[in-house]
């Protein structure tokens, strides 16, 4: 149940991640974030130079994880697509397609879910410049909520109680 939710989120949303040309390491550095995950554990992203589909498989995801790519600038490019364009390669009809201009792209998951990658260049893809990675949703966060505090909820009940009461009694006066 949970997958079926999470793979429509993400695929449907333009972008579990975010298209963003990270300018420098320092950025990087200064925030809580962490590093971008290398493409394919090198970080280069060329027709014949990694098993990425396995490599995908190989690896954890979670929201806020993110990929580095990199390529010659203009020669290659990074989609995010739908699974029947990533099955078939389509290049046409991408959710996101990442700006190629500088041959570095960081790929930021902001949601859970099945995100799929292809090249840019059709023929690239056929050789399986391609992964999908499936997005875990974060379970360090609040793995225990705090207990409702009981105190403030019996408080509670009983204003309602009172507001209750008065407007009962506000109907009674008229
Ligand atoms: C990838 O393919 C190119 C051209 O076919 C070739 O020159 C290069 O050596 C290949 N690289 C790897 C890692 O196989
Ligand atoms: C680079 O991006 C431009 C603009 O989106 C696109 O027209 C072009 O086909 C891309 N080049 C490659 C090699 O993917
Ligand atoms: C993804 O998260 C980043 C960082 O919080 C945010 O800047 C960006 O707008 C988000 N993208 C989407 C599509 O929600």
């Amino acid at each position: 149940m949970a997958h079926t939710i999470l793979t429509s989120n993400c695929q449907n949303k333009p972008i579990c991640l975010l298209g963003l040309l990270v300018l420098t390491l320092s950025v990087m550095q200064t925030s809580d974030a962490t590093d971008p995950i290398p493409v394919g554990k090198t970080g280069i992203w060329s027709p014949n130079s990694t098993n990425y589909i396995q490599w995908a498989e190989e690896t954890t995801f979670t929201i806020g994880d993110s990929i580095a790519f990199h390529f010659t600038a203009g020669k290659d490019s990074v989609l995010q697509v739908q699974q029947g364009d990533y099955t078939n390669c389509i290049t046409g009809s991408p959710i996101y397609a990442f700006p190629n201009d500088t041959g570095y792209n960081v790929a930021m998951f902001n949601y859970s879910g099945t995100c799929y990658f292809i090249s840019g260049i059709k023929d690239h893809c056929l050789k399986n410049q391609k992964f999908r990675v499936l997005v875990r949703a974060n379970t360090n966060e609040n793995p225990s909520p705090p207990p409702p505090n009981g105190a403030s909820a019996i408080f509670l009940s009983f204003i309602g109680y009172l507001g209750a009461f008065a407007a009962s009694s506000l109907l009674l006066a008229f």
